[in-house]
């Protein structure tokens, strides 16, 4: 899957500006070792990685030669680790250290900011749920290096889904986000719900987002729209 969706258009598709000025808000990259260069860019690219060096500085986009580097010119300091990930259909080596989590590693190695804002942080919210082998789950509670070898999913990935743009627009037509903390969560577990049911009842929908918390009180508008989808979706348009 194309991972050169532009995230300002996605939210400005979705009508989402709250979850940009939050996603910006709570980034702070700059100073983070192996973080993309391309995170404050109109546009994430997940493979174009930059690999610094934490105890010089030197960069380089292979973290194979950041090793060679550090082995030969800093012998006596630990070798940065790096986790293999699938991110969105991107085979990825992130920078990243051993206890730090997905939404973690989404927001200060990846640049995907979406599904990775500073919520409860503690598995209570739902707002930072990603799809990991296809069903939903709290990067906030899932160490990076846990989910290597498996497909994981943002709400990025999704929206640049063309299967799933009749979602984006439901979304957009419904009003979904208010502040929109919590929307990529919910619009992540509405795929989910129509992937699973094909042609989901609003029992169902209320169900599986039992888990997303939305203070706003958006609810209805995630069911009205996640029916819309489903229907689109499943007559092809
Ligand atoms: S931030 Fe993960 S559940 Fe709230
Ligand atoms: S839109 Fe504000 S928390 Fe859901």
């Amino acid at each position: 899957m194309a991972q050169d969706v532009s995230r300002r258009d996605f939210l400005k598709a979705g009508g989402f500006a709250g979850i940009a000025a939050a996603g910006a808000a709570s980034l702070g990259i700059g100073s983070i070792i192996g973080a993309p260069e391309v995170a404050h860019a109109e546009t994430v690219t997940v493979t174009d990685f930059v690999y610094t060096c934490p105890v010089c500085g030197q960069s380089t986009t292979d973290y194979d030669a950041l090793v060679k580097h550090f082995t030969e010119s800093h012998p006596d300091a630990a070798v940065p680790q790096c986790a293999a990930l699938t991110i969105n259909g991107n085979e990825i080596k992130v920078q990243v250290e051993p206890h730090w989590t997905l939404k973690e590693t989404l927001q200060r190695a990846v640049g995907l900011t979406g599904n990775a804002k500073e919520m409860c942080d503690r598995g209570g919210c739902g707002s930072c749920t990603v799809l990991i082998d296809g069903r939903p789950a709290l990067s906030c509670s899932t160490l990076a290096v846990e989910v290597q070898g498996k497909e994981i999913e943002t709400s990025e990935g999704i929206a640049a889904d063309p299967t799933y743009r009749p979602l984006v627009e439901a979304y957009v037509k419904h009003d979904t986000a208010q502040c929109g903390y919590c929307t990529p969560g919910q619009f992540t577990v509405a795929k989910y719900i129509i992937s699973k049911y094909g042609d989901p009842t609003e029992d169902q929908i209320r169900a599986e987002l039992a888990g997303n918390i939305c203070r706003c009180g958006t609810y209805s508008r995630h069911v009205q729209a996640i029916q819309e989808a489903a229907t689109a979706i499943k007559e092809g348009n």
